[in-house]
């Protein structure tokens, strides 16, 4: 009795603690359903326009909410649905969550702090708003599959490294999401993912090792603000790679052997630096449907694809020629050389076209066409020494020393018959030189690896300053065909150094001369000085003239050094300016624009000035403003493509500026008005110069050494034309002193001129130099299309030119539908050109101010282009910029070889040309500034 008491004792006891625990089990299932409901119930009241039934009582029953057996909530789904509102930060307490899709709505504040979720696959969150970033975003989440956040206006964030924790991480995506920073190597550590897109961030740095090896089937990290940089090597080791998108970066070097990527099917590389022979393995690429490489430094041979792939190759690449096929042997054999180094990016842009002796940077060629030296001294350039120098069969120098090559010096090598010299000194060689013949100096020292498992060769014939330990390498004078060679090193310093004497002095002598004799002889003797001299003469001289002895002008003195409305930094006396313009009379009204009116003011010998006044209701500030940028910014600057001040004058609270008179008008005018003004339209070639001459002048004010300028305005009716159609930038009342330069304009007014703005500017205000780019790119379509940058009678697609051009210019048959009826493309030759230009200002135009080139490489684009039609044409007196006859000769000359045009006082001599006192066209409809 009493065993069946104890029992049942301990039955009871044992049924006791079953049902506790039970409760106690219930009990913490009811409880944590109930802080499901009640999280859902608070996401519920943070959140607008909800689906309807949103407020009943069981969340479970909710539209787009699902929950497992137990009640807790595995999934919620509001995709799309106009939703605005938050989420409460107790979301991450959802602790069955599987997958939230909330994606296309208009959510804002902070995005859900996703971390330690330990059962959440997917999340989903792409189109909102969210602009607050938790810390701890995606860490601590085993089972994370998919990421999905593009289009958030984060703050800028980086990926996070704890994101390595999600090895099931399947997908990643997080495109314009303001991600800053680099590529974390983190990808051994994500066997899974397949789907990597972070376009249009600020990624910056290269392509992380670990890529090498990956499953990762797409990768689009194209469009990065400043770019992402380096090399490519590592696509070429992703075997899964189907889609690759990198371009608009800043990567460089050569496209890699992608021939194991056989799922290929999608590669856009465009807008890049990448430099180099296009592997020929990239057109047996069996499921390549779509490849564009424009916009790069691509060399050798054009890629043939097969048909049926859509290919766009750009018409700014440096193929060797326009049409696929094989190179010249010589330019195949020295590309194969420098790939041998990586294809170093300073190459690409002197290294183009099919005959290496083109003016190639470190090719040297005899009188037949043969490459006889190749000098890559000191270059710090890395990597082997290519077999293929045995296919320039003519080399007698092979300079090489100073760089970083490594590996062995090929044995072929002595195959070279004219070789004399072999410098290899100063990179890190290893292994045994070859067998050179006697006649070949051979410099190898400071090569500390090299040779040094030769010793056991010594049977070998090498010299035996070859064969020595490296440290007798160097240049040993014991041996007597080294020292002999020594000394014609020295007399060949010797030599090389008069030629350079002798070359400096070749090219000065023109511009020195005419310098000397200007000197020397006074005013009388060339052109370009006589024409000035001339001027004032007329201003001075005139025995029946306006300007007689006895003339208010002469009173003032002015005259009377002859020095007279030329000299920069003389206020010219209202007189003069009321006298040469018929005291400012309509008729010699030339044009009006914002800042003021222009007139035309003859000289007595005919020649004409261009005065502006500034109009009288802006006298007050902004015409003040205005017209003390314009002075300050054209004392400074001289240059032949930006129009000359004469001079200017401050009479009470008059403000008038002085410049020379440009005959031909504006470019505007010849672009859009020239049947108005009985002229016949541009030609291409007119069209290809006035645009390099654009390019030149503002190239030159962004580049000043000391202080460089925006223009802000730049358009047609700023582009003035001389009588030889060259043309000059005017109006400098926006100029913006670069140093300035992205900080953000507080002026009210809005400057600039619509359909020329760049995104950024418009947007924003951020000025840099930049903005000059864009708005030439604009005058580059206009000048190709024939279309004005903004054109409100055409439908809204299409009144803007840039948006629409840059949709055009994808594929050659848009362009040529797009192009000025007035221009005939009959000829293929100008459609290339066009082509070329056309590819130039979609560049410009580009969205992100980075990705923009600077205006040298503008004119680097147009000038050969330009050379096409006029290859001796030389620019003659055109090219003489200013010396100031006031500087001391050494002054002069210092300044003058640095390039440096720039007078902030005294003479110009330059822009003036006496040659044609011509009787311009001077129709009513003649504008120097069209309204802004
Ligand atoms: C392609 O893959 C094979 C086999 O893994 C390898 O030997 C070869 O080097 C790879 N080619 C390239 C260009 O990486
Ligand atoms: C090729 O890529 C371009 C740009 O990414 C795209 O517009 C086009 O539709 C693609 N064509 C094919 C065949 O995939
Ligand atoms: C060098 O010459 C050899 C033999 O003529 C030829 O097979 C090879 O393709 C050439 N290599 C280059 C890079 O030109
Ligand atoms: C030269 O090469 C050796 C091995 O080849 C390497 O250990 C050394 O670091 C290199 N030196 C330099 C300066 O690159």
């Amino acid at each position: 009795m009493e065993e069946d008491d104890d029992k049942h004792h301990t039955t009871t006891t044992t049924m006791a603690v079953i049902a506790v625990v039970f409760f106690l089990f219930l009990s913490t299932l009811s409880l944590a359903t109930a802080d499901d409901a009640a999280i859902m119930k608070k996401l519920s009241t943070t959140l607008d326009l909800t689906p309807p039934n949103w407020s009943s009582d069981n969340p479970c029953k909710w539209q787009g909410v699902s929950c497992d057996s137990s009640n807790r909530v595995i999934s919620i789904s509001l995709a799309s649905r106009s939703i605005s509102g938050t989420i409460p930060s107790e979301i991450n307490q959802l602790s069955s969550l599987q997958s939230l899709s909330l994606q296309n709505n208009h959510l804002t504040g902070t995005i859900p702090p996703l971390a330690n979720m330990t059962q959440l696959q997917e999340v989903f969150l792409d189109g909102n708003s969210f602009s607050i970033l938790p810390s701890n975003f995606l860490v601590g989440l085993p089972n994370l599959q998919t990421v999905s956040i593009n289009d958030n206006p984060l703050p800028t964030w980086s990926i996070p490294r704890g994101l390595s924790e999600s090895s099931s991480l399947q997908e990643f995506r997080a495109s314009n999401t303001n991600l800053v920073g680099s590529i974390p190597d983190m990808f051994a550590a994500l066997p899974s993912l397949k789907d990597l897109r972070l376009s249009y961030n600020n990624l910056t740095g290269s392509l992380p090792d670990s890529f090498a090896g990956s499953g990762i089937q797409f990768v689009c990290i194209n469009n990065q603000k400043q770019g992402l940089s380096g090399v490519l090597d590592v696509l070429g080791k992703m075997p899964s790679l189907a889609q690759l998108w990198v371009q608009q970066n800043a990567f460089f070097g050569p496209i890699p052997d992608l021939s194991n990527c056989t799922s290929l099917f999608d590669l856009q590389l465009r807008d890049n630096q990448l430099t180099g022979v296009v592997p020929p393995s990239l057109s047996k690429l069996p499921h390549l449907m779509n490849v564009s490489m424009q916009n790069n430094k691509l060399q050798g041979p054009m890629p043939a694809f097969e048909r049926g792939v859509q290919v766009s190759l750009g018409f700014t690449n440096s193929f060797c020629k326009d049409t696929p096929g094989p190179c010249d042997p010589q330019v195949t054999a020295l590309l194969d050389i420098v790939g041998s180094l990586g294809y170093p990016s300073d190459l690409s842009d002197s290294w183009k076209g099919n005959d290496a002796c083109k003016n190639w940077a470190h090719i040297t060629c005899d009188s037949k066409g043969n490459v006889v030296v190749v000098n890559f001294a000191k270059q710090n350039w890395g990597g082997l020494i290519s077999l293929s120098f045995a296919n320039l069969t003519s080399l007698t120098s092979i300079i090489l020393n100073g760089n970083d090559l490594v590996g062995t010096i090929p044995s072929v090598l002595t195959n070279l018959k004219m070789l004399q010299k072999f410098d290899v000194s100063n990179n890190n060689l290893t292994g045994k030189v070859p067998n050179f013949s006697q006649t070949v100096e051979v410099i190898t020292n400071g090569n500390p690896f090299l040779g040094t498992n030769v010793d056991t060769t010594k049977s070998l014939k090498s010299p035996p300053d070859m064969t020595n330990s490296p440290s007798n390498t160097n240049g040993s004078p014991s041996h007597p065909l080294k020292s002999r060679l020594s000394s014609y090193e020295v007399a060949g310093i010797v030599v090389a150094a008069m030629v350079l004497v002798l070359a400096a002095g070749v090219l000065l002598y023109p511009r020195f001369k005419r310098w000397l004799f200007m000197k020397v002889y006074g005013s009388n003797k060339y052109n370009f000085y006589k024409g000035r001299k001339s001027k004032v003469e007329a201003l001075k001289t005139s025995p029946n003239g306006k300007y007689s002895k006895g003339s208010p002008i002469d009173k003032s003195g002015m005259l009377s050094n002859g020095q007279i409305l030329f000299y920069h930094g003389d206020n010219i006396p209202i007189e003069v300016l009321r006298e040469v313009t018929d005291n400012f009379s309509d008729s010699n009204i030339l044009g009006r624009g914002g800042f003021g009116i222009v007139y035309k003011g003859v000289l007595q010998d005919g020649t004409g000035i261009a005065v502006k006044r500034m109009e009288s209701n802006l006298q007050g500030s902004k015409g003040k403003r205005e017209f003390e940028a314009e002075i300050t910014v054209l004392t400074k600057v001289r240059h032949r493509h930006l129009v000359a001040l004469l001079g200017y004058c401050v009479n009470g609270n008059e403000r008038i500026v002085v410049y020379e008179y440009m005959p031909q008008g504006t470019l505007g005018q010849h672009l859009f008005e020239y049947d108005q003004a009985g002229r016949s339209p541009l030609t291409w070639k007119q069209r290809l110069v006035i645009a390099l001459d654009v390019a030149r002048g503002v190239e030159y004010l962004h580049s000043l050494a000391q202080q460089s300028f925006i223009h802000r305005d730049l358009k047609p009716s700023n582009v003035l034309l001389g009588d030889n159609m060259r043309a000059k930038v005017s109006d400098f009342g926006l100029v913006k002193s670069a140093s300035d330069q992205g900080k953000y304009s507080l002026e009210t007014r809005l400057a600039g001129t619509f359909g020329y703005l760049a995104p950024e500017y418009a947007a924003t205000g951020r000025v840099t130099t930049k903005v000059d780019l864009f708005a030439f790119g604009v005058v580059l379509m206009e000048l190709i299309t024939g279309r004005k940058a903004l054109d409100e009678s055409l439908p809204e697609e299409q009144a803007q030119l840039s948006t629409w051009f840059r949709r055009v210019l994808i594929t050659k048959e848009g362009i040529r539908k797009a192009i000025d009826p007035k221009l005939k493309t009959d000829d293929e030759e100008i459609f290339e050109s066009i082509c070329k230009v056309a590819e130039l200002s979609g560049h410009c135009t580009t969205r992100e101010p980075q990705q923009r080139p600077d205006m040298s490489h503008t004119v680097n684009v147009l000038s050969p282009l330009v050379e096409q039609w006029r290859p001796a044409e030389s620019e003659g007196d055109n090219d003489y910029v200013g010396i100031n006859i006031d500087m001391s000769l050494p002054q002069a000359l210092q300044r003058w070889q640095a390039g440096e045009t720039t007078t902030m006082s005294g003479y110009s001599s330059v822009n003036y040309h006496s040659s044609a006192p011509t009787t311009p066209p001077m129709g009513e409809s003649f504008t120097y500034f069209e309204g802004r």
